[in-house]
């Protein structure tokens, strides 16, 4: 991994204000291993509070809204994400593609608004286990990426992209060592053709049930440069061993 190593917590709908424990546990694995970036994603609840505990990790939001203000109830627009402390959002992941029926469009204007406010972003894409076996995996995720990624000068820079298979996410089931290189192989070379050279500054996360025991193994596959971690990072145990995982990567 030659690009400085990101390791997310996804934490979906899962959490309250007696979980900051966690993430004060988090923050303090995170400054045990500088060479590793870690990132926290919590419900929108918890974002203010988590990021006013957190010293040594970003704090970011799952989702964040296209527009600025306006009647959109339930909505959060990505300046008040900024504004309650967040430093990134994650947008386009495969949940909200499919439970919320987030286009590929609507997540490229979502990337936009969330670089628009200062904040970086994660783009997550990923094939179905349809269209896996149909042979189909790698065409499905050029396609999210050539309709999702961001376009505004400079996105490259504050750019990461999630490849997630949706078979893997939640599953225990993870695709092989040189699926996930080639895969991420096959995304680089769009972030090249996207970005030109500023693309080979863009971390490549693999999300899609990484685990303490699995983190190694995924984190030295080609071109993968970090994790977006769904259930394993929900307890700082199993969290801070993916981290350490990373940071040994780094040394060795
Ligand atoms: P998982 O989720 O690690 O629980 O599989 C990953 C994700 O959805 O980001």
């Amino acid at each position: 991994m030659a690009l400085r190593p990101l390791i997310v917590g996804n934490w979906k709908m899962n959490g309250t204000r007696a979980t900051l424990a966690e993430a004060r546990a988090i923050d303090r694995a995170a400054a045990r291993h500088p060479a590793v970036e870690v990132g926290l994603a919590p419900s929108f609840t918890l974002v203010m509070a988590m990021a006013e505990a957190a010293q040594d990790i970003a704090v970011g939001g799952q989702d964040c809204h296209v527009k600025p203000s306006g009647a959109f109830t339930g909505d959060v627009a990505a300046a008040q994400l900024a504004d309650a402390g967040a430093s990134f959002a994650i947008v386009g992941h495969s949940e909200r593609r499919a439970l919320h029926g987030e286009s590929d469009a609507l997540v490229q204007a979502k990337a936009e608004a969330a670089l628009g406010e200062g904040l970086a972003v994660i783009v997550c894409v990923g094939e179905t286990e349809a269209e896996r076996d149909a042979g189909q995996a790698e065409a499905v995720v050029a396609g999210q990426l050539a309709g999702s990624l961001p376009t505004a000068e400079g996105a490259a820079a504050r750019l990461a992209v999630a490849y997630e298979p949706v078979w893997a996410i939640g599953t225990g089931r993870v695709p092989s060592v040189d699926d996930v290189g080639a895969m991420h192989r096959a995304i680089r070379a769009r972030l090249g053709a996207a970005y030109g050279e500023a693309g080979a500054a863009v971390r490549i996360l693999y999300g899609g049930s990484v685990n303490a025991a699995n983190a190694a193994e995924l984190l030295a596959a080609d071109e993968v440069s970090g994790a977006l971690v769904g259930g394993a990072s929900l307890t700082a145990e199993s969290f801070s061993a993916i981290i350490a995982a990373a940071a040994q990567q780094q040394d060795g």
